[in-house]
């Protein structure tokens, strides 16, 4: 049970505390933030309302934590993350039942976040040993004009104190995408996790704790955006911020100076579908990809682009297995669950709402109960209704028919997003000159748009993002070259008799 068992230590009374200097604590604000379970629309959980003093506090000992974990050995680091992984791993049960209560996250998936986020820290322990061991050795002889005096020897030293900012939609695992590459690579992490889905993050937190990381190498605080999150992403302590969720981030960018930034935004994935497509694995990865979690993941397919001619058999092939899709408690399972808040659930009726209005077909009645909305494919969507453009985050699929792929691929790169898109044609060929021509991060052919496997880059072009994700790029992002540059004497300096005469040998 959460909070419970070795979770104990994390709750006082009906509030959860926050961490720093390796111990649970109660804010000296007094005051908590409520967390609403999206099913029951009663306050499930509470955490902690950090104060400024608080995360100043939690900055200083990072940053003096992250001195002495840069000079700690690679593999330390590591044996300390597989342990964190397998701790995770072991409580997978617990923390499945807060993602289950904080965001309507269905039973299984809940679980499979856990364990996902488990393998991923391990192989994030692996990859660093691997490319963080390594360093590279320049000559300078290979650049035009020089002599062969310079030697260079290059390797990768960490940023400093990573600020990461997981979305209410993974808050496990995007945490640990972030947690892991940062802390192998000597950084000392702080994390502010989302509202929703914080209790999940200090459950995770906690197994960290439990591993034996140093005291204030890993923070965590909760509590109000208007109080400590623009304070959070300015403060002067931060060298690097990793951040994903909503438009947000944009704000975070223009604010927080020089410092390196990984972002990501969300997207409005485009499903290309040609003629040639083999029309039952299109309605197959519509589902998964279009209404997988209430269609509430930055990779799901947000709008279909369909030839015409296939149109009307594609349409009630989805429609079919819309009907088959369970909707419901996410603890039964349901395929369907409640979105996450019931502001969420507002704006996506308010995207039908326009949808209707402006004459969108609707494949099924629109329906909704409190933060359930049920599972809607509108067809014949046109670019003038604001759901061919804005992200639903919610099970609401629009499909557009076009008439050449130019047209899809015009409305694709309209988008302001660039996250992911997919194109589904027999003709390889065709796919890979599609893929080119889309203006997106990454094109899926034949498949669903997709962040993982956890270590395959993931990036966004335009409003999805900055910088590319991915475990090895995520250690890239967090840590700068240096440089090193041996100056050996020119040829013709003398340099006496021992080195004159080695020169002479070479
Ligand atoms: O932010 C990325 C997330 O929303 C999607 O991840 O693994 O469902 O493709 P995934």
């Amino acid at each position: 049970m959460a909070g419970t068992g070795v979770f104990s230590e994390i709750l006082d009374g009906d509030a959860y505390k926050y961490y720093s200097d390796g111990e649970w604590r109660k804010s000296s604000s007094g005051k908590t933030v409520s967390i609403v379970n999206p099913t029951t629309r009663k306050t499930q959980y509470k955490v902690q309302a950090c104060t400024q003093e608080e995360v100043n506090k939690v900055m200083e000992l990072a940053k003096s934590a992250q001195k002495t974990w840069a000079k700690t050995p690679l593999w330390k680091r590591a044996e300390l993350l597989h342990e964190a992984a397998a701790i995770l791993k072991e409580h997978k049960a617990p923390i499945a039942e807060c993602l289950i209560k904080e965001i309507a996250k269905p039973a299984k998936d809940s679980v499979t976040e856990v364990v996902r986020s488990g393998d991923l820290i391990s192989y994030t322990a692996e990859e660093g040993v691997r490319i963080l061991g390594e360093g590279k050795f320049l000559v300078s002889d290979s650049f035009p004009g020089n002599e062969r005096t310079k030697y260079c020897l290059t390797s990768k030293i960490p940023l400093g104190v990573v600020l990461a900012i997981p979305p209410f939609n993974y808050p496990v695992n995007l945490a640990v995408s972030k947690i892991g590459p940062a802390l192998i690579a000597g950084n000392s992490l702080v994390l502010k996790p989302p509202t929703q889905g914080a209790v999940s993050c200090l459950h995770m937190v906690h197994c960290f704790h439990l591993a034996g990381f140093p005291k204030g190498l890993i923070s965590c605080v909760t509590g109000k955006g208007s109080e400590i999150g623009d304070f959070l992403t300015m403060h002067p302590g931060v060298n690097c911020i990793s951040f994903t969720g909503g438009d947000t981030g944009i704000s975070i960018s223009k604010k927080a100076g020089m410092i390196p930034l990984q972002m990501e935004l969300g997207g409005k994935d485009a499903c290309i579908v040609l003629e040639d497509a083999d029309l039952d694995l299109v309605a197959a990865n519509i589902i998964k990809g279009g209404f997988s979690y209430s269609g509430q993941r930055c990779t799901a397919i947000k709008v279909v682009l369909v030839m015409e001619s296939v149109a009307d058999a594609l349409v009630e092939k989805v429609k079919a297995r819309v009907a088959k899709l369970r909707v419901g408690p996410p603890e039964d399972d349901c395929d369907i669950t409640p979105v996450v808040t019931e502001s969420s659930a507002n704006f996506i009726e308010g995207l039908v709402m326009d949808a209707k209005e402006k004459g969108a077909t609707f494949c099924q009645q629109y329906k909704r109960e409190g933060n359930l909305i049920w599972p809607l494919l509108l067809d014949n969507v046109r670019p003038d209704m604001r759901i061919a453009w804005e992200e639903p985050f919610g099970p609401i699929l629009p499909v557009i028919r076009i008439n050449s792929v130019e047209e899809g691929i015009h409305h694709c790169n309209a988008s302001n997003f660039g996250l992911q898109g997919c194109v589904f044609t027999k003709d390889i060929n065709k796919a890979v000159l599609i893929s080119d021509a889309m203006e997106t991060g990454t094109v899926q052919i034949n498949s669903a748009p997709a962040r993982g496997p956890d270590h395959f880059p993931f990036q966004g072009l335009k409003d999805s993002g900055i910088g590319s994700q991915g475990i090895t790029n995520s250690i890239d992002m967090m840590t700068k070259v240096k440089t090193t540059v041996i100056n050996l004497p020119s040829p013709s300096y003398s340099m006496g008799s021992s080195g004159s005469s080695i020169r002479s040998r070479i």
